[in-house]
């Protein structure tokens, strides 16, 4: 039976908020956009308090959920993604128990980097607060516990992508430094798989790869979390005419002409704060 729309019913226009510290949670869009293309977005980057990565737990406990839930009262989206793991990692049960709407979060993707790895030695690479988390033991223990799981968190490396996605430059040393964190560790030399455990890392895969001293396999969850998110919203009517995305931020900075421009490239056309 094909649904008969009410004439002059609404559209539905309630986006996804894709939630990240700062443009990390861009990986992580690129994916959902190609899946649901016709999802009205609202993507915001917390720069008020990037980075997370350098933040103590209970920090980033309180002002998570805090925060989703003053957007979720704004946007009043259908579904939260919280495009990071650090933030995914400390704060996911808070902020389930505060919001009544689903919340995908982003774990290190330690299991299908597991599926990956012939010499069963990994890296986690992410940031300071996403290694040294229990969940990431959990992780381990349930889908790698026949590997060797390294890890090295990196702020550098989290300051490289934003400025990479700005247009700067950035120098081969510094992630060659990031990569080195986990190569040089003892079992590294035999390390055949890297799990970018922060969504700004993919944005720099390609110059990590470059500077590898060998062929790394590198693996994160953006495709993974873009299906759940699909299976989420199996049941939205979505708007035939998408209104374009919108970037949300949380200091009152400007951002820079490079940067307007790379939110231009993920269809973030409008800029606001909050
Ligand atoms: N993009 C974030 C992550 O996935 C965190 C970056 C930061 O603010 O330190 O962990």
């Amino acid at each position: 039976m094909t649904e008969v729309k009410p004439v002059g019913a609404a559209t539905d226009n309630r986006p996804l908020l894709v939630f990240d510290s700062g443009v990390g949670g861009l990986s992580v869009l690129a994916e959902i956009r190609q899946t649901l293309p016709k999802a009205p977005i609202v993507y915001v980057a917390d720069n008020g308090g990037f980075p997370y990565g350098t933040k103590t737990e209970a920090e980033i406990a309180a002002r998570v959920p805090a925060l989703l839930g003053r957007l979720a009262e704004r946007y009043r989206p259908r579904l939260i993604v919280i495009a990071c793991n650090t933030a995914s990692t400390i704060a996911l049960p808070g902020v389930r128990a505060a919001l009544d709407l689903p919340i995908v979060g982003t774990v290190p993707a330690i299991k299908p980097a597991a599926e990956r790895s012939t010499t069963r030695v990994m890296g986690v690479l992410g940031t300071d607060a996403t290694v040294r988390q229990p969940y990431v033991d959990d992780l381990s223990r349930r889908f790698a516990s026949d590997c060797l799981v390294l890890r090295h968190g990196s702020a550098a490396l989290v300051q490289l992508a934003e400025a990479s996605l700005r247009g700067e430059a950035t120098p081969d040393a510094a992630y060659r430094d990031a990569l080195a964190g986990l190569l040089d560790q003892s079992g590294g030399a035999r390390m055949d798989t890297v799990v970018l455990a922060c969504t700004h890392f993919p944005l720099v895969a390609d110059r990590l790869a470059a500077i590898a001293p060998r062929p790394l396999i590198f693996v994160d969850g953006a495709k993974g979390i873009a299906r759940r998110t699909v299976t989420l919203t199996a049941s939205e009517q979505w708007p035939e005419n998408t209104a374009p995305g919108i970037a949300i931020f949380t200091a009152p900075t400007e951002p820079t002409q490079g940067l307007r421009a790379a939110l231009q490239n993920f269809g973030l056309e409008k800029i606001d704060w909050l």
